[in-house]
């Protein structure tokens, strides 16, 4: 799997510090709201782990499944449900937790789904936000807390993926150009 990799964008450290920044700041957040922590499977779910492994405060957990993308690379701009939460949540406190945002249509999609069921609050958290040169290739979603900002580039690991692979590599790469060739 590594020697698919062409950059290591993000590695495994630098991943690791990050997200223990963004738990401390989420704990001092949520203090006492006792929060439910949404991850968007499949993709956030080892950031998630990670992320509430390092929040020292009450809080609950739940998962929802969405879907975008086929295998290709490309949004196909229609948002569907695959798995809705378990937990009722109205009147909670929310933390939307999110691999990546890219066109922003998932997030967008889910804020919007979310928001009808009358939460108290619904806060996004994105391990990654891709920069975009054109400012109408991404919908405008508020994002509250970013662990990085990246160049407009298909990444994977860390719970990305490429056509179901390389979830499971600790840090967020760039692969080489023949691995995508492959793929029809
Ligand atoms: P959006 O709806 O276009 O913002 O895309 C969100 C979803 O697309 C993410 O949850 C990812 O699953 C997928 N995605 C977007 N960019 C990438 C990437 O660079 N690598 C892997 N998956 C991506
Ligand atoms: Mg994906």
């Amino acid at each position: 799997m590594n020697k698919d990799v062409k950059e290591v964008l993000i590695g495994e450290e630098k991943l690791q510090q990050r997200v223990s920044q963004l738990a401390k700041e989420l704990s001092a957040h949520y203090k006492d709201k006792n929060p439910l922590i949404i991850c968007v499977l499949k993709g956030a779910v080892l950031f998630m782990s990670d992320l509430i492994k390092k929040m020292d405060i009450p809080l609950e957990i739940d998962f929802m499944s969405v879907s975008s993308y086929g295998s290709e690379m490309v949004s196909s701009g229609v948002v569907k449900i695959i798995k809705d939460l378990d937990i009722t949540i109205t009147g909670r406190d929310m933390v939307i937790v999110e691999d990546i945002l890219d066109t922003g249509l998932t997030l967008n999609y889910l804020i919007r789904t979310l928001e009808e069921r009358a939460p108290n609050s619904i806060k996004v958290c994105t391990l990654l936000l891709k920069e975009k040169d054109d400012p109408n290739m991404q919908l405008h979603v508020k994002v509250d807390y970013v662990g990085f900002t990246i160049r407009d580039e298909f990444v994977v690991g860390y719970g990305l993926d490429f056509d179901g692979y390389y979830r499971n590599l600790p840090y967020i790469g760039i692969l080489k150009e023949e691995i995508y060739k492959n793929v029809n």
